[in-house]
């Protein structure tokens, strides 16, 4: 985790400095509007997100987002075919792909938001032996629950499961706790920072009807 947290405190450092704007605001984010508000989570309608992501099969969040977001730093480094450097972005998500079984997850995709500039372009194929995928997410409703401190092995199930509950008990009366969903946990912030850290999960939001969420 720790050297995970170096190159994403690296990559940081390497884009704040260039920018005349304050650090706040120096990394770009996929556009979001939220279109329903609760006390403990959120529901957002995302535009349009192009994503270069890793498939990692691993046991461990943790390890998993850290050999995955090395293999994304190389391509933000040059490591495609135009030798195109990228700046860093937030967040950097990461998607735990249930196990068919039930069972412990057994694999990650770990994921570096495009820059909006590559909405509408292809972005520069990734060198084939880093094994990372072009994703577009087209414009859909996700559920937003915050959480603080650091994203680890032992409470992303945890955040989960309250974003879940928080779900069953409003919006979303038929979901269960004991059904494998798919959700992501995005990361804001470099390890140099113990406080005032922001993470979050998502999931997918199916047959919300609020505007603009209608699948
Ligand atoms: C992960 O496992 C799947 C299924 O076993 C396999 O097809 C895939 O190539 C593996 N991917 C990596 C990056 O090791
Ligand atoms: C994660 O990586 C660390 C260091 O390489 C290792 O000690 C640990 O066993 C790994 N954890 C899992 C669950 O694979
Ligand atoms: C790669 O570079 C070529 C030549 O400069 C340019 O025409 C092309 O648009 C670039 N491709 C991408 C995906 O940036
Ligand atoms: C869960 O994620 C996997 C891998 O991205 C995808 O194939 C599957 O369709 C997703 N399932 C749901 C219900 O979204
Ligand atoms: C963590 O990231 C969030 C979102 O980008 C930012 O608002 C906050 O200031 C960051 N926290 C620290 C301690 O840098």
């Amino acid at each position: 985790m720790e050297k995970l947290f170096m190159l994403l405190l690296l990559a940081l450092a390497a884009t704040g400095k260039s920018s005349v704007v304050s650090a706040a605001d120096a990394y770009e984010s996929p556009q979001f509007r939220v279109v329903h508000l609760e006390s403990d989570f959120e529901i957002r309608l995302y535009k349009e997100i192009s994503w270069m992501s890793a498939l990692v099969n691993g046991t461990s969040f943790q390890n998993s987002t850290k050999q995955g977001f090395h293999r994304l730093y190389q391509y933000l480094q040059g490591a495609n075919r135009n030798s195109t450097c990228f700046s860093m972005t937030k967040p950097v998500l990461t998607t735990i792909v249930p196990s068919h079984s039930g069972g412990s997850p057994s694999s990650y995709i770990v994921r570096y938001y495009l820059p909006a500039a590559y909405n509408n372009k292809s972005p520069p194929p990734p060198l084939a032996e880093l094994n990372l995928q072009l994703d577009k997410w087209k414009s859909h409703c996700i559920a937003v629950r915050k959480f603080t401190g650091y994203a680890r092995d032992d409470n992303v199930e945890k955040e989960k499961d309250g974003l879940v509950a928080s779900l069953g008990k409003s919006l979303m009366q038929g979901m269960d706790q004991n059904q494998n969903y798919n959700y992501s946990i995005a990361q804001y912030n470099a390890s140099k920072h113990p406080t005032g850290r922001i993470n979050e999960v998502w999931m997918d939001v199916l047959g919300f009807a609020a505007e603009g969420c209608a699948q």
